[in-house]
């Protein structure tokens, strides 16, 4: 990384440098996966799970296990997800000679709805075409396949579902339960099924569901300030650049430790340094860096705003001043009119079903963490 190259990333996928802690989580998912094991990847959004499976994909391979990384909700549909969950399989499988032949006997089994071009070793795949096609009856033997090249190519393989919360879109509980019955037959493959929307995650292991009892959920936590702080400030001094250390702590505070809010500020900092060209940054230059962002981000606030009804309003400006820990109690009610707790608590389901609060460790929090100084700038 060059020396003025802006070292912190958001919005994507992160690994390798700008990878931060996890340490054991991550040795924990390689373990597991190259075990064979088949994992429930649990947090809000935005906390880093598909950077973690990355991280922990990329150890896979030079494990020489051979990886493969889906992400369900890219799909449109069911027919498109088995065409590249088999695709994907496919190009993970080789070297080609030694499972050419089970490929062909999957495009004879399948037939005449597969058609397989082997090629150079580049599959390519299609089921059928009509609108009213209906692959289902073809799943169990596409969910059968990384089972069946592992044990036939004589290796381990490790497959990723991210977005897993949204199979249930393609065709109900009959996806999660072909799934299921096959996933589990295959010892040699590792599964990490993850996904956000805790709630609906968990409601996919209840005990009525397919995937109940299958694999361990693992709840991804924060990352610790501690290494937070360790990382941002060696880049900051790399550069030349102090950072006072309540600075850093407002930094992190503002974000609330959500990797995806203290890499954003953190890069909005990097160039603002640059820009001023200031080798001292104190907590005025946070405060004006987290300012301008929330500034950039108003129009789209007033948008959700106004769609907001006046208790979810109300109860969102009780939470970004008086914080979680006392929604209930009397005393904020009253300040902030919300009526009894019986109405908080349905505007708080609203809240979070739209995505605006969501659930770490039995506090609800704002989503975006900028969310709640925009609503207090506006009300104050
Ligand atoms: N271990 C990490 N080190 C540094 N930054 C991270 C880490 N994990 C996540 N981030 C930051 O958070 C952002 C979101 O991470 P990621 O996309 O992996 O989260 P996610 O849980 O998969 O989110 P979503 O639920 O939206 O899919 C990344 O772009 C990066 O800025
Ligand atoms: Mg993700």
């Amino acid at each position: 990384m060059a020396n003025t190259e802006n070292p912190f990333v958001f919005g994507e996928i992160v690994d390798d440098v700008h990878f931060v802690d996890r340490t054991a989580e991550l040795a924990q998912l390689v373990r597991d996966l190259a075990d064979g094991q088949k994992i429930f990847l649990l947090s809000p959004r935005r906390f880093g799970k598909s950077s973690l499976v990355s991280m922990a994909m990329l150890k896979l391979k030079k494990q020489h296990i051979h990886t493969v990384n889906l992400t369900v909700s890219s799909y449109s549909s069911y027919a498109q997800f088995l065409e590249k969950f088999a695709e994907k399989v496919l190009r993970a499988a080789g070297p080609w000679n030694i499972v050419k032949d089970w490929i062909s006997r999957f495009a004879r089994s399948v037939k005449p709805d597969v058609n397989v071009n082997l090629g150079t070793g580049e599959a390519t795949l299609s089921l059928g075409k009509e609108a009213a096609f209906d692959p289902a009856p073809l799943a169990p033997e596409v969910f059968a396949l990384p089972g069946e090249l592992a044990r036939n190519g004589g290796f381990r393989m490790a497959i990723c579902l991210d977005e897993f919360q949204q199979i249930g879109q393609f065709n109900g509980g009959s996806v999660e339960a072909a799934l299921r019955n096959e996933v589990q037959k295959q010892r040699e493959v590792g599964y990490v099924f993850a996904g956000s929307q805790p709630s609906l995650m968990r409601e996919m292991l209840a005990s009525s569901r397919p995937f109940h009892k299958s694999g361990p959920p693992m709840f991804l936590d924060k990352i610790p300030s501690r290494e937070w702080k360790d990382f941002i400030l060696r880049h900051f001094r790399r550069r030349g650049r102090a950072l006072a250390d309540d600075a850093l702590q407002a930094l992190l505070e503002t974000a609330d430790s959500i990797p995806y809010d203290v890499q954003r500020i953190a890069h909005e900092l990097w160039d603002y340094a640059e820009l001023k060209d200031k080798k001292q940054l104190g907590v005025p230059d946070v405060e004006a860096v987290v300012n301008s962002l929330v500034t950039t981000q108003a129009t789209y606030y007033e948008l959700l705003w106004e769609q907001l009804s006046k208790k979810q309003q109300a109860v969102l400006q009780a939470l970004a001043s008086r914080g979680p820990a006392d929604i209930y109690s009397q005393h904020v009610r009253e300040e902030f009119r919300l009526g009894p707790a019986s109405t908080v608590q349905k505007a708080i389901q609203s809240l979070d079903s739209k995505d605006i609060l969501d659930r770490y460790q039995e506090n609800y929090f704002f989503l975006d963490p900028l969310f709640p100084l925009w609503i207090k700038r506006k009300s104050a």
